[in-house]
């Protein structure tokens, strides 16, 4: 039978034999499989594994920081933080086709990779939290026809996209390629990964510019970080962080008229969008305690500068979608 443990041990003991004195390099997301992978890779290898942390400027508020601070001082995981937020807010800027705006971040994020793994380099090995269904269709790798192994063409990030320059055409190193999702998140408790990981909501890797409706742009970055920041505060608050699939806040690039005081106000509405799902195939609009909505609500129009409206989406998916793109 399965166990986490005998899993754990076993990993370990095949990393160790597969990658000897070698480096490996590690794209770190903060979701909990690329985390998971850190911690088991960190078990193996210690600082033979390096993580690229890229900061693309489109996470939440203080979790970049989080992270950071997380991986490195509390667990001692050597972690590269790269703020590449200019680039990608120049990547980004007047795009406003969800498509073209999701293409541009994820080329941008091969650009940074392989410029920043050249610099940090050089590196033997890339570890990918390719999981069991990824394994089902790897298209995004190929089989080396001298040594037969698995060698990255693509990396596979949470943007699906990009293709790898030759000579950055890393062997691979999947741990987990045998786990379902469910499996992961046992194995990451298991080795310590701590319960704000294991249990993240997802969080698309284009992250908040896809939030954000239309072009992106400091201001409005600012503005849906803040709102978002309360979002979770109040849903953590009431103890209900688990009780929804996903809980965020999404930022329409229209203006609404509303009353402060005795000012007229013309500003950004934002939209909650709170659900249920198994996995994120279908999901059901959540039917949310009025009194929390209406905290989170009071909050964000008196706290954020910029918002004078709040709206709750009622639409399940199908047909809307989870995200606004
Ligand atoms: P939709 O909006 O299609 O989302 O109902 C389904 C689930 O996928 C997540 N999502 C993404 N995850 N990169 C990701 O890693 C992306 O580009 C992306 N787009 C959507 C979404 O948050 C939801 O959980």
């Amino acid at each position: 039978t399965w166990t986490t443990d005998a899993f754990v041990e076993e990993s370990v003991r095949e990393i160790r034999g597969r990658v000897g004195t070698k480096r490996v390099l590690l794209a770190l997301s903060g979701g909990v499989d690329s985390s998971t992978l850190a911690f088991l890779l960190h078990r193996a290898i210690g600082d033979q594994l390096t993580c690229m942390f890229i900061d693309q400027g489109f996470m939440r508020k203080l979790e970049p920081e989080r992270l950071v601070k997380l991986f490195h001082e509390q667990f001692h995981i050597n972690v590269e933080y790269v703020n590449a937020r200019d680039r990608f807010l120049a990547a980004v800027a007047g795009v406003d086709d969800p498509e073209e705006k999701r293409k541009r971040i994820g080329h941008e994020f091969i650009r940074v990779f392989e410029a920043e793994s050249k610099r940090l380099g050089p590196f033997d090995y890339l570890a990918q939290g390719t999981l069991y269904p990824d394994v089902i269709e790897s298209a995004d790798t190929n089989v080396d026809p001298q040594t037969g192994e698995r060698v990255a063409v693509k990396i596979k990030s949470h943007h699906n996209v990009g293709g790898l320059p030759k000579d950055l055409r890393f062997k691979l190193v999947e741990p987990l390629r045998k786990l379902f999702k469910d499996e992961v998140r046992k194995v990451g408790r298991s080795i310590g990964l701590p319960e704000e990981i294991v249990n993240r909501q997802p969080f698309p890797g284009p992250g908040l510019a896809i939030r954000i409706l239309g072009a992106v742009d400091e201001e409005k970055l600012d503005i849906l970080r803040d709102a978002d920041f309360i979002v979770r505060q109040e849903i953590n608050r009431a103890g209900m962080y688990n009780d929804f699939w996903q809980a965020f806040a999404v930022l329409l690039p229209v203006r609404s008229v509303g009353v402060m005081g005795d000012q007229r106000t013309y500003a950004y509405p934002i939209v909650l969008r709170l659900v249920s799902s198994e996995d994120g195939m279908t999901a059901d609009w959540s039917r949310a305690p009025y009194d929390l909505l209406e905290t989170i609500s009071n909050r964000i129009v008196n706290e954020v500068k910029g918002v004078n409206r709040v709206v709750y989406d009622i639409t399940s998916k199908p047909p809307g979608t989870i995200e606004w793109e």
